[in-house]
């Protein structure tokens, strides 16, 4: 039987390159050079993978419009691993995209049992004002809840069931029941409707996700294709992270229902610390003695891993690691690097959380 990603199931992957082959993703090795001013993340390969960027780098490198749009669970407490896609919103609004962002609300309702009401909540307290508090700006930026859109949006997420069979969703997405049906519909008119004439027109438009999200962007870059006629769809692109490992190991995802596995953007010093020591799974030896004679392992070491999403100066990384595996820094140094630099970060964004909540209605469209 043929593969399939489930994004309403938590995925772990073990290899990335293996990944891409199985599921026709492009490396995003094959386009870097086009890229004029690299995230960290991109130079780093922890944005991995991308389908149809190239049109997307083209319209950055020739000033022309694009879009950057994206979509939050307004599910659970929001954590460092959700901070990922806000670096990158943030990156994409620096070089002019305009930015469509999406509370699934209508995806929570169904597919996780969470009422509007409840679901309006969480994307506001835990999500929006930290997105305002890490920089989001309102300029050409829309925030929208799907249960609150226009109705040419409801149209498309309705008209885009015209395009497809139940053969072509069972090989996307296997067997999947009537919610995860119209929440994949949804899904596809989120990406899709920034082209509407009454959203801006076609135009090209990047989706940064993980790759649990990979099944509805085939889905949307195949309907684009087929309403190109009555619509003139550009393909949306789709780039793809890495997850940011959990604290018990770099094979797992940091997961909101498991609150020893991430740090949350609420947590205080103490907790953080706490975490830290108890929980980060650490590649450093077993006596202090061998670990500076033989050095610790930075693959497999969470800390200095969470330290590659985190510091964007590639010098002091580059210490880092190499300090690291000569041995001449210990883990519980390495550990106090990694508190100290999310601590000194947390105790910024919690001041400028409060003024973010003031900012609030300045995002959400109606
Ligand atoms: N399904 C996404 C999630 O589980 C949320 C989402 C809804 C989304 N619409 C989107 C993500 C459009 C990207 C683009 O997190």
């Amino acid at each position: 039987m043929k593969k399939v990603i489930d994004p309403w199931s938590s995925i772990n992957v073990e290899n990335y390159g293996r990944l891409m082959k199985e599921f026709g993703i492009s490396p995003f090795s094959n386009i870097m050079s086009k890229v004029k001013n690299p995230s960290s993340y991109m130079r780093r390969g922890i944005i991995f993978g991308h389908l149809g960027f190239d049109v997307v780098l083209d319209a950055i490198n020739n000033g022309q419009k694009f879009v950057m749009l994206t979509g939050l669970m307004p599910s659970g407490k929001m954590h460092l691993g959700h901070k990922l896609v806000i670096d990158q919103m943030l990156y994409y609004q620096n070089l002019g995209a305009e930015c469509f962002i999406t509370v699934a609300d209508i995806e929570s309702y169904l597919t996780r049992n969470i009422s509007l009401k409840e679901a309006r909540s969480t994307a506001i307290e835990e999500y929006l004002i930290n997105y305002i508090a890490l920089g989001l700006k309102p300029k050409n930026c829309y925030v929208y809840f799907q249960s609150d859109w226009k109705q040419s949006y409801n149209n498309l997420s309705k008209f885009i069931a015209r395009e497809i069979t139940f053969n072509e969703i069972n090989a996307i997405y296997g067997e999947i029941n009537p919610s995860k049906i119209i929440s994949a519909l949804t899904q596809v008119a989120d990406i899709l409707h920034p082209e509407l004439n009454e959203f801006g027109g076609p135009r090209p438009v990047v989706v940064p996700v993980g790759i649990d999200q990979h099944p509805h962007l085939l889905l949307s870059r195949d309907v684009a294709a087929r309403m190109k006629k009555e619509f003139n769809f550009i393909s949306p692109a789709a780039t793809y992270h890495r997850f940011m490992p959990g604290l018990q190991s770099v094979n797992t995802k940091m997961s909101s229902s498991k609150p020893e596995s991430y740090i949350a953007l609420t947590d205080d010093e103490k907790t953080v610390e706490s975490k830290i020591k108890k929980y980060a799974f650490s590649g450093g030896r077993d006596t202090v003695e061998e670990h500076k004679k033989k050095g610790g392992n930075p693959e497999i070491d969470v800390s200095y891993q969470w330290l590659t999403f985190l510091e964007e100066d590639d010098k002091k990384l580059e210490k880092i690691y190499n300090d690291y595996k000569t041995g001449r820094l210990l883990s519980g140094e390495l550990k106090q690097i990694l508190i100290d630099k999310l601590n000194s970060f947390l105790r910024e964004h919690q001041k400028k959380r409060e003024k973010a909540r003031k900012e609030v209605d300045k995002f959400i469209y109606k």
